[in-house]
């Protein structure tokens, strides 16, 4: 269908964008994915090619929803040919649950909306001139805010019973002046039986304190710093229904 308009917006962007030859489905065949799960009506283009997984802009029914679409295939460090992941649906369902965890909470994360094998949608947060920055690309008005803001975000991410496993200001997004928190790849669920409560109140100690010194680096340009041990103990405390630790 060469005519129909939303593939020449499309063929438009891939020019300007100019990345195209690194997908490896091709951009064409992860669009027609998308399209035939029924997870959106409309690809508009591609909004990051991350480690691990790409993220697009698409449409539902003319509305603006965002779509992130785990890699197949990973390439080999050994060299030879690309591995194929059978792992991706799992990776994509557990980063959908997480989310809607996150968002069941009351966090303010881009609601998941639906999971279809390797890719979920979710709100996309931006407008017709892009997607919303990344706080590390933000430079905010009143830093300790936006610092008290975020550090209530991890707090209430802990009593959804979520710890978020890769905080740092490239995933969180700043939006309506608001920091919104994404990419929960990495999250840990912190409610619940399954490991032995210490190993995960353990872990969950570790992802914080690596969390919060990665966003020590962003906020120490505004001479602010968080409390790391603090922090870390007094969420960790929180969590510790069961005194393990
Ligand atoms: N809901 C959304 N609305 C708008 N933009 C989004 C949304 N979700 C993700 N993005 C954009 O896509 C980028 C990558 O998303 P995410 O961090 O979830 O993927 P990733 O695979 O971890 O990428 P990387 O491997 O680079 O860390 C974000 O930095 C952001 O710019
Ligand atoms: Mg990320």
């Amino acid at each position: 269908m060469p005519n129909d308009p939303y593939l020449d917006a499309s063929v438009a962007w891939r020019i300007k964008s100019g990345n195209l030859e690194m997908r490896e489905a091709g951009y064409r065949s992860t669009e027609e994915a998308i399209l035939s799960s029924g997870l959106a009506t409309e690809v508009v283009g591609l909004i990051s090619a991350g480690k691990e997984a790409d993220v697009y802009l698409t449409g539902y029914k003319g509305a603006p929803l965002a779509v992130k679409v785990y890699r197949l295939y990973r390439t080999s460090h050994r060299g030879g040919g690309p591995i194929k992941l059978d792992s991706t649906g799992w990776l994509a369902a557990r980063e959908f649950e997480m989310a809607r965890q996150a968002w069941k909470g009351g966090v303010k994360v881009p609601p998941p909306a639906r999971r279809v094998e390797n890719m979920f949608s979710m709100r996309y947060l931006g407008d017709e001139s892009g997607p919303a920055p990344r706080l590390k690309d933000v430079e905010p008005e009143e830093p300790r805010v936006m610092m008290a803001m975020v550090l209530e975000g991890v707090r209430c991410l802990a009593r959804a019973g979520v710890v978020h496993a890769d905080l740092s200001a490239y995933n969180i997004l700043v939006h309506g002046s608001q920091p919104w928190f994404i990419d929960f790849s990495e999250a840990i669920r912190v409610d619940r039986t399954g490991d032995a409560p210490w190993r995960r109140l353990h872990e969950a100690s570790e992802a914080l304190r690596s969390g919060l010194n990665s966003l020590n680096g962003y906020f120490g340009r505004y001479g602010l710093e968080i409390d790391v041990e603090d922090t870390v103990s007094d969420i960790v405390r929180s969590l510790d229904r069961f005194g393990v630790l």
